[in-house]
């Protein structure tokens, strides 16, 4: 049955939907190359014809080709049709193989696919209403947590976040107590390590396989003065900390108070809290653009999941805005929070008793 609709309107959607399903594609297109290793060739070999590229990875030039032929098609390679060879821009080259740059994309393309891999599970969860722990979605989701969000971490935590915050820097440089509290593979807490090596710096995590992750990158960095244990947010041992750190977790906790009681406790009097959280406005109208979509969707898949499936089931969404983190910080008896650093994906907030 035919409805009563605006033909413009519907064209101008369904070319948007087009374009959405293109880059949907093209996600996985990105990931197969970054694995298969065909984007670090082309940045070592430059302009290259498909047999050139073929000998070079040692794939079939006939995946190369149909591969090749939608990267192009996407702008994420560039084709000399003349010369029949293919190759990367400096910014292509940034985005898609430059790991370690805050330009490269490759850890988001990764998290993307891990939950795709996994789609009858979110589909279950999503129709059932119950929790899904972290510790069960595909080792992408790790993995490409950890390489999406440590870019972001290596350009800002020493040179913004930290000096964001009142009389940090100064104790942390003559040698203070950090606690990195849902460390994942612990890239936050490393980088804390090496910028002040006076300080012990303690990682903590409910997920084994992380913890394990971490403690390896540690020991290949050759770092003393860092340590990860396998903890609750709500009982994680030691205390007298000068720092707790909180990186991208507190909205996947289910029980985000108990967590930030728990570091309130542990903090020394003139400690401090430093939360960073995704970026977000305090109403759904200011999170509608690309950075809130990909963020509800990833907050639909595994953050709300992950908090549902704790105790309490708080689930706060990766969205929560300052607000209601504000409103978390204060239950859990915070005196002051203030909003210490913003950058184009995060917000970093101070809590001080
Ligand atoms: C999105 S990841 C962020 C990891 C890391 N902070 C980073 O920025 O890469 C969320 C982390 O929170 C951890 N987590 C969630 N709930 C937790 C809890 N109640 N106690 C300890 N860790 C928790 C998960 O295991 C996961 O490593």
């Amino acid at each position: 049955m035919s409805i009563a609709h605006d033909e413009a309107k519907l064209e101008a959607l369904a070319n948007k939907v087009m374009v959405d399903v293109a880059g949907a594609i093209g996600v996985l297109m990105a990931y197969m190359g970054d694995q298969a290793g065909v984007y670090r060739a082309l940045d070592d070999i430059g302009p290259a014809t498909i047999l050139q590229l073929s000998q070079k990875t040692g794939l079939n030039p006939k995946y190369l080709h149909e591969w090749l032929g939608s990267n192009a098609a996407a702008g994420y390679v560039s084709y000399d049709p003349q010369a029949e060879t293919f190759f990367l821009t400096p910014e292509q080259a940034l985005i898609f193989t430059r790991e370690g740059q805050p330009a490269c994309m490759q850890g988001f393309f990764q998290s993307v696919v891990s939950q795709f891999e996994t789609h009858e599970k979110a589909v279950e969860t999503f129709k059932s209403g119950l929790g899904r722990p972290w510790g069960e979605h595909a080792s992408g989701c790790f993995c490409g947590t950890d390489r999406f969000f440590r870019p972001a971490y290596v350009a800002n935590l020493l040179e913004r976040w930290i000096p964001s915050l009142d009389g940090v820097e100064t104790k942390l440089r003559a040698g203070g107590r950090i606690a990195d509290i849902a460390c994942g593979h612990g890239s936050s807490t490393i980088l804390l390590a090496q910028a002040f090596p006076n300080s012990r710096v303690f990682g903590f995590d409910f997920h084994e396989p992380s913890i394990q992750a971490a403690r390896k990158k540690a020991a290949q960095a050759g770092l003393a003065n860092v340590a990860f244990h396998v903890a609750e947010a709500k009982d994680f041992p030691g205390s007298d900390y000068d720092l707790a750190c909180i990186f991208d977790a507190l909205h996947d906790m289910g029980d985000p108070v108990g967590a930030a009681r728990h570091i309130k406790e542990t903090l020394k009097p003139d400690g401090t809290f430093m939360l960073v959280e995704p970026l977000a406005g305090d109403r759904m109208q200011d999170n509608l653009h690309p950075l809130g979509q990909i963020f509800y969707g990833f907050s639909t898949t595994v953050c709300t999941p992950a908090s549902l499936a704790q105790a309490v089931g708080r689930g706060l969404g990766a969205q929560a805005g300052q607000k209601r983190l504000t409103e978390v910080l204060s239950e859990a008896g915070f005196q002051k929070v203030r909003r210490a650093s913003v950058t184009p994906t995060n917000m970093v907030l101070e809590a001080t008793l």
